[in-house]
């Protein structure tokens, strides 16, 4: 469920407690009577202030959904030097990395680890998959990277996170999650 993307004007409205609890509690029983139930995961925004991240993560935890994804693209311009920083749209891509990765740490420890996070925004490298899953992430997505470096990157961030947990001596992704979050927050 994507309540996050800044390119649809009033989606995000769908963030705040009681629209969001609506919406949930609808899906939810929508899925119940479903022949066979899929799991839901809920798409949040890099841009909400502390007490409304607090308060999705709540209303996240009651609703019965699967996960959250953190996050969509940023209304944010920090930092950026190109021509095209003022334009308007959600960035994606690497500068949204350390504003995600903030989001999600921030979850991890608001939800206290009962929902699986998917950690997303800026992932190019291992080394950033690896970074997501520290934050807190159970698994990671990434979009803009492919268009720069084409669908082999799936393969070769997995193999790199291979070889990034076993020198951390991680024998899965379960034992790494969450690890670094503290220096995220
Ligand atoms: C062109 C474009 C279209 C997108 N469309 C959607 C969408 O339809 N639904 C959605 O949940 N996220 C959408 N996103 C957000 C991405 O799935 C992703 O969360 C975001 O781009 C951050 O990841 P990235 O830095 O790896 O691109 C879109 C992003 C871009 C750049």
């Amino acid at each position: 469920m994507n309540v996050s993307s800044p390119n649809t004007e009033k989606l995000r409205d769908l963030q705040g407690p009681a629209a969001l609890a609506a919406l949930l509690r609808g899906v939810i029983e929508t899925r119940a009577a479903l022949a066979r139930p899929i799991p839901v995961f809920l798409k949040i925004a890099p841009d909400l202030g502390e007490d409304d991240l607090a308060q999705l993560a709540e209303t996240a935890l009651a609703s019965g959904i699967d996960g959250i994804i953190a996050t969509n693209t940023t209304l944010a311009r920090d930092g950026l030097r190109s021509r095209h920083a003022q334009e308007t749209g959600g960035l994606s891509g690497m500068p949204l990395f350390e504003r995600s990765t903030r989001t999600l740490a921030r979850l991890s420890q608001l939800s206290g680890g009962k929902l699986p996070l998917i950690g997303v925004g800026g992932i190019s490298t291992a080394e950033e998959a690896f970074a997501k899953i520290r934050a807190g992430a159970s698994a990671v997505q990434l979009y803009t990277a492919m268009v720069y470096d084409g669908l082999s990157l799936a393969a070769r961030i997995a193999q790199g996170l291979d070889r990034l947990l076993a020198g951390a001596g991680h024998a899965s992704v379960a034992m790494a999650i969450g690890t670094d979050r503290d220096r995220w927050l």
